[in-house]
C-alpha cells in the first residue's frame, strides 16, 4: 500500500514538475549560464581603429537580450523564421544561398549579406556625412542600424509580421521580461527596445584577427608569398582597394559593375540605388561590399550570381559586365592563370581566425 502511495507521489512530482517546465521553462540559471552578459571585449587585431570610431558602443545586458531576439524563430509569422536563418553564424553571418528564403519560402530578390563589424562603417576622411557611411543594405536605404534590424521583421519575404504583432508575441513569453528589465529598467517591450537589443547584438559582432592582419602588424610569415604577391595586385595593379578600401574593405559607396545586366532586354533584373535617390547615375549601382570573412560569403554579388572566388576574379580580369553605366574604375586587367590565384589567396586570407559567435541553445519561455 505504501509502495503504491510513493509511487503514485514520485508520479504527481514527476507530472508538477514537467507542467512546471512547460510553463515556466528553463531556469534563470540555466539561460544565464547559457547567454551570460559579456562584457565588451578589445577589438581583435587589425580592426582596433575601426572600432575606436564606433559612434555607440553595445550594451552588454541589451547585447545579451538581443542575441536571444536575433536567434529567436518566434519573432515570424509563422515561428520558422530568424534573423539567423538568413544570417548564419558559420557563414559570417551571411548565407550560402543566391537570395534568402523567408516565411512560407517566399524568396526575397537579393542575397543576404554579411553582417559582421557594422558597428563602425568605413569613413572616408574626406566625406564625414553619416548619411552614407552609416546606410544599411546594398542600395544605403535605411540609415541607423536601430531602424534597420526592425525592416526584416516586416517584410512579408522574410519574417513576415508586423511590428504590434511581434511586440504582443514577446509579451506573452513571461520569461523575456527580466531581461528587457535588465536591459532597459523596465519590463516594458515596444519595437524601439526591440530594436535597439537586436542592434547592440549585432554591434558584437566582430571579425579581425586574419592571416592578413597578423602580416599588416608585422609578422611576415602570417601570410602566404602567394597571398603577399596578392596584396599587391589588390592593393596596387588591380586596383581592387579603390573601392574595397580602409579597415573593413569598403568605402560605403555605390558603384555599377555590371552584374544583373540583362543585356538582351537592355535592363538591370534590379536597378539598385537608383530606386532610392531617383538619380539616372545610380542605374545598376550597389554598395561595395566588406570583405572580411569572403571565403564564407558564397555565392558573391547582390544577386548571387557569381558562385566561387574564382568566379568574381575571372569577372573583374574581364573589367566586369559593359553596360552604358558601367563604373569607369574598372578595366580588363590581364592576369595571369598565377596573378589569379595569388589574388585568391588573399582574399582567403582576409578570413577571421575564429567564427564572431554561435546561437544560444536555451530562450526564455
Ligand atoms: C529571409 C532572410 C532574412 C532574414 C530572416 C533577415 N535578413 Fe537581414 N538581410 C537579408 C537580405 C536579403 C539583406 C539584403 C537586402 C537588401 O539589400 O535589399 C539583408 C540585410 C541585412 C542588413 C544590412 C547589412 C548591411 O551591411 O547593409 C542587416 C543589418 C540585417 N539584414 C540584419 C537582420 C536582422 C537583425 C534580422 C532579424 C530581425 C534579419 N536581418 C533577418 C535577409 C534576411
Ligand atoms: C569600382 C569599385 C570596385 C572595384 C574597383 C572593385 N570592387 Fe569588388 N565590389 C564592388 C561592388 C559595388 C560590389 C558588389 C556589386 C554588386 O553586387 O552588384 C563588389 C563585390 C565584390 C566581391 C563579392 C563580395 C560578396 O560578399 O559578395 C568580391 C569578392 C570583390 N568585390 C572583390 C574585388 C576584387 C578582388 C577587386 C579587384 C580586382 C575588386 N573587388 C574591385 C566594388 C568594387
Amino acid at each position: 500500500m505504501s509502495a503504491r502511495i510513493a509511487a503514485a507521489a514520485v508520479l504527481l512530482t514527476a507530472f508538477v514538475l514537467i507542467a512546471a517546465g512547460c510553463v515556466v521553462g528553463p531556469s534563470r540559471t540555466a539561460l544565464e549560464r547559457d547567454n551570460p552578459v559579456r562584457p565588451l571585449t578589445a577589438p581583435p587585431l587589425g580592426m582596433e581603429e575601426f572600432f575606436a570610431e564606433a559612434p555607440q558602443q553595445p550594451d552588454p545586458a541589451r547585447a545579451r537580450l538581443g542575441r536571444w531576439l536575433f536567434y529567436d524563430a518566434r519573432l515570424s509569422a509563422d515561428g520558422t523564421v530568424s534573423c539567423a536563418t538568413c544570417h548564419r553564424p558559420d557563414h559570417a553571418f551571411s548565407e550560402p544561398l543566391a537570395v534568402s528564403v523567408g516565411v512560407g519560402g517566399r524568396t526575397g530578390r537579393r542575397k543576404a549579406m554579411s553582417i559582421v563589424n557594422l558597428a563602425a562603417r568605413t569613413t572616408l576622411v574626406d566625406t564625414p556625412e553619416l548619411e552614407r557611411s552609416h546606410a544599411f543594405f546594398w542600395d544605403g536605404r535605411v540609415v541607423g542600424l536601430d531602424a534597420q534590424v526592425l525592416r526584416p521583421l516586416a517584410d512579408p519575404t522574410e519574417m513576415a509580421m508586423q511590428l504590434p504583432a511581434a511586440v504582443a508575441r514577446l509579451d506573452g513569453i513571461r520569461g523575456y521580461r527580466q531581461y528587457f528589465r535588465d536591459a532597459f529598467g523596465t519590463a516594458t517591450i515596444s519595437p524601439d527596445r526591440v530594436g535597439a537589443a537586436i542592434a547592440d547584438y549585432v554591434r558584437t559582432l566582430r571579425s579581425g584577427g586574419s592571416a592578413y592582419d597578423r602580416w599588416a602588424a608585422g609578422d611576415a610569415s602570417a601570410m602566404s608569398v602567394a597571398a603577399q604577391r596578392g596584396s599587391d595586385i589588390f592593393f596596387f595593379r588591380g586596383n581592387c582597394a579603390s573601392c574595397h578600401a580602409g579597415f573593413n574593405f569598403s568605402d560605403g559607396r555605390y558603384s555599377n559593375l555590371g552584374i544583373g545586366w540583362d543585356a538582351a532586354a537592355g535592363t538591370f533584373r534590379d536597378d539598385g540605388r537608383l530606386a532610392v535617390t531617383g538619380n539616372p547615375a545610380d542605374r545598376g549601382r550597389f554598395k561595395t561590399p566588406a570583405l572580411r570573412d569572403v571565403t564564407r560569403h558564397a555565392p558573391y554579388m547582390h544577386d548571387g550570381s557569381l558562385a566561387t572566388l574564382r568566379d568574381v576574379v575571372a569577372f573583374y580580369g574581364r573589367g566586369g559586365t559593359p553596360n552604358p553605366w558601367r563604373t569607369q574604375r574598372l578595366r580588363p586587367l590581364g592576369l595571369t592563370a598565377q596573378d589569379i590565384d595569388d589574388l585568391i589567396a588573399f582574399l582567403e586570407a582576409l578570413d577571421s581566425d575564429r567564427v564572431a559567435d554561435v546561437a544560444p541553445r536555451v530562450f526564455p519561455q
